[in-house]
């Protein structure tokens, strides 16, 4: 079967469609036919290597990217929850012996994959496991009662505007950083008040809120300069390294989604608010596989509103 992955770690050329074998599902297991599959920033970080050399450096290229997708159930293992011919959407783990999203068929854990949100297409439905489940896990690891103040960095982002969604749903109050050109988006997505962003987003956050926030989600990997928006005591969720020790007794949550990866109940909640449409889906474009190069250049130029997709079939 049809996949996109590297022979050879490196950039945006580097990947290819390539011919794998096909995947069969074992117990607890599901294979999806997949019709979407998303184009994540940390797809590009896999692609050169720079997250993957180390830990596939046992076994033989391809290496196929991808963290989630949506399709057809066209096989399952014993005991799987979901049935041949299910619309699902997954998230997918490409360093684990399952490889990436990036394929005519993948293998997922069944509690990975739920049903898609009522009306969605497969390209909006793939948007949503890894970095709803991000966004679910970061709000998790805050804890925040209703009523708190969250600080979400890179807000226009698809993490970002998760987390904006998902903090509303949780009642807490919701400053994001916006350029101007995407403060409609930002106010549409649910933001309370908006700063910003750049260089002093912390002052001017503080401007806004002498008190500071309760915590930041930091979608825009701001890291050290975004520990004086936050109150003495508070949080932050960082979702890449942060780059700074914690000070004022504010303690910093190392975000990693596989620790969600099975989490079926939290995925299955995501598809219900996408359902009341109190979770957007949002597509900036869609690729077919042989332009997967031209997905990943799209996306490290930035200004990316909305996923990249990769349409296996329509
Ligand atoms: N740890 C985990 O498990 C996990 C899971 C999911 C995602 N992540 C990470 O989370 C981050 C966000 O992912 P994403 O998919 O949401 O990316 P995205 O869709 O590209 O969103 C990032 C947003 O941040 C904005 N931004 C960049 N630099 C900024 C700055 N200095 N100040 C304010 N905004 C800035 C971007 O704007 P421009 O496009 O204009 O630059 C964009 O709107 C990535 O680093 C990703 O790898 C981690």
């Amino acid at each position: 079967m049809k996949a996109v992955g590297v022979q050879r770690f490196g950039g945006p050329e580097a990947l290819e469609v390539v011919e794998i074998d096909e995947p069969h599902p074992g117990p607890g297991e599901i294979r999806i036919r997949v019709h979407a599959a998303t184009v994540n920033p940390t797809d590009t970080l896999f692609r050169n290597g720079v997250t993957s050399a180390e830990a596939l450096r046992d076994r033989p290229p391809p290496y196929v990217p991808g963290m989630d997708v949506a399709g057809v159930v066209d096989e399952v293992g014993e005991g799987a929850r979901q049935s041949v011919g299910d619309d699902v959407m997954a998230m997918t783990l490409p360093r684990s012996r399952l490889g990436g999203g990036y394929a005519e068929q993948v293998i997922v854990p069944t509690e990975s994959a739920t049903a898609m949100p009522i009306g969605a297409t497969y390209a909006e439905a793939s948007t949503l496991p890894m970095n709803g489940l991000t966004a679910q896990l970061s709000l998790d690891l805050l804890a925040l009662e209703p009523g708190r103040t969250l600080l979400v960095t890179g807000a226009a982002g698809a993490y970002g505007g998760y987390t904006v969604q998902l903090a509303k749903a949780h009642g807490l109050r919701v400053v994001a950083d916006s350029s101007p050109e995407d403060e409609p988006l930002v106010r549409r997505l649910g933001a309370d008040v908006i700063v910003a962003r750049g260089d002093g987003v912390a002052l001017r956050v503080r401007q806004a809120l002498p008190d500071g926030v309760d915590a930041v989600a930091d979608g825009a990997v701001i890291g050290e300069p975004v520990l004086a928006a936050i109150r003495d005591g508070g949080a932050v969720a960082a979702v890449r390294a942060f780059g700074a020790d914690a000070e004022r007794g504010i303690v910093i949550h190392h975000v990693m989604v596989r620790d969600y990866a099975r989490e079926w109940d939290k995925l299955d909640e995501l598809r219900r608010l996408a359902g009341t449409g109190a979770v957007t889906l949002r597509v900036a474009h869609t690729y077919p596989p042989e332009r997967a190069a031209d997905a990943h250049r799209a996306l490290e130029a930035g200004g990316t509103r909305g996923r990249l997709v990769i349409v296996f079939r329509e």
